[in-house]
């Protein structure tokens, strides 16, 4: 070996070292911030969003016996949904329940995966689970059949309308229409009327408190680059909420807590919102004043 290689190799095992040693102060110290009530930094989410994408596209392989269009498997699916899965995922226009909005990450709306992913991943990730997430892997607990009548469900949902979706439900024998609605959290001043005017940065906070950016591409928030809703880059500038709203703060903070009062068919469902908590991020909201991609 020569001496310049020597000092390379040398070099190189002293940068791994002081890699390793570094990592572990930092771990041991406690230094990344694992509260769920907070997202992941930009990076570490990214990082993990792309683990987990390339890691179900190399394992899932398995063929769907069948037609996955076929109406009785839709239903059955339908069933074990909202058995197993409306609690977390929500459905056209559904609200997850309480527990599903504190988990980080938040569990996705599933109109892009039933959209977009072919049925061999969504029925990995369903047998498997995502470890770390609070993916439960079901294959244990439910057949193989089971497990391919949820990915017919899951391929099924994107096209039903909310009012679509309760008809279906409804029809199902021993089935409850509706969850019950999301409970508000406890208001920050229970005993004073009066709430603050919108914080804008309490108002970016609480998106990722009630799922927002599980539905919405929303500039600034991180991890929120889905398209069931609308953008929302440059709602600040544009006339209508909803299409049908005019746009002010006080009409922003009615829609927030009840879209479905302000326009019966709208596929946002109401999540909760507390009369501060609309305020906050009806603020936020009106920074947003650029059209993201322009
Ligand atoms: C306890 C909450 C919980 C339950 C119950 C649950 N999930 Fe999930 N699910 C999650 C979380 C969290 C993720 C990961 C979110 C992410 O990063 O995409 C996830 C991811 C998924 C994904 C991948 C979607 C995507 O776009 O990344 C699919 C598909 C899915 N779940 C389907 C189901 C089905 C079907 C059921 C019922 C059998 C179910 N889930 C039950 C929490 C849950
Ligand atoms: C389950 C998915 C979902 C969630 C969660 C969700 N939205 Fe929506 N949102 C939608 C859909 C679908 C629409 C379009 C329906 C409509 O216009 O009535 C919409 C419309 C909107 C609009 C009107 C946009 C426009 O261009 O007129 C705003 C503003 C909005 N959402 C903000 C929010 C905020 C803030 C949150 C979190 C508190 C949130 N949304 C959570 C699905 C969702």
């Amino acid at each position: 070996m020569t001496l310049r290689l020597r000092t390379l190799v040398l070099g190189f095992v002293a940068m791994l070292l002081a890699g390793v040693v570094g990592g572990a102060v930092l771990v041991y110290m406690g230094f990344y911030d694992i509260s769920a009530m907070r997202q992941h930094t930009k990076p570490v989410f990214h990082l993990l969003d792309f683990a987990m994408a390339r890691a179900i596209d190399v394992r899932a392989d398995a063929v769907p016996p069948g037609d996955l269009g076929e109406e009785r498997r839709v239903r059955a699916g339908l069933a074990q949904f909202q058995r197993h899965c409306l609690q977390c995922h929500g459905a056209p226009g559904v609200a997850p329940e309480a527990l599903a909005f504190g988990l980080t990450p938040a569990p996705a709306n599933l109109l892009h995966a039933g959209r977009t992913w072919p049925p061999s991943e969504i029925q990995w990730v369903v047998a498997n689970g995502v470890k770390m997430t609070g993916m439960p892997g079901w294959g244990w607990r439910l057949s193989e059949e089971e497990i391919w009548d949820l990915v017919a469900f899951v391929q099924a949902m994107p096209r039903l309308s909310p009012r679509a979706y309760a008809e279906l439900a409804g029809s199902l024998p021993g089935t409850a229409q509706a969850a019950a609605p999301v409970p508000a959290p406890p208001q920050p001043a229970p005993d004073g009327p009066a709430t603050r005017p919108g914080r804008v940065d309490a108002g970016r906070f609480a998106t990722q408190q009630y799922l927002c950016a599980t539905c919405h591409v929303i500039p600034g928030v991180v991890g929120a680059n889905q398209h069931v809703g609308p953008p929302l880059g440059g709602i600040a500038g544009r006339a209508y909420i909803g299409g049908v709203l005019p746009n002010s703060p006080e009409n922003m903070v009615r829609f927030l807590r009840d879209p479905q009062a302000v326009d019966p068919l709208s596929a946002m469902p109401a999540l909760g919102l507390t009369e501060q908590d609309a305020r906050d991020i009806a603020a936020f909201l009106f920074t947003l004043d650029k059209v993201e991609g322009k």
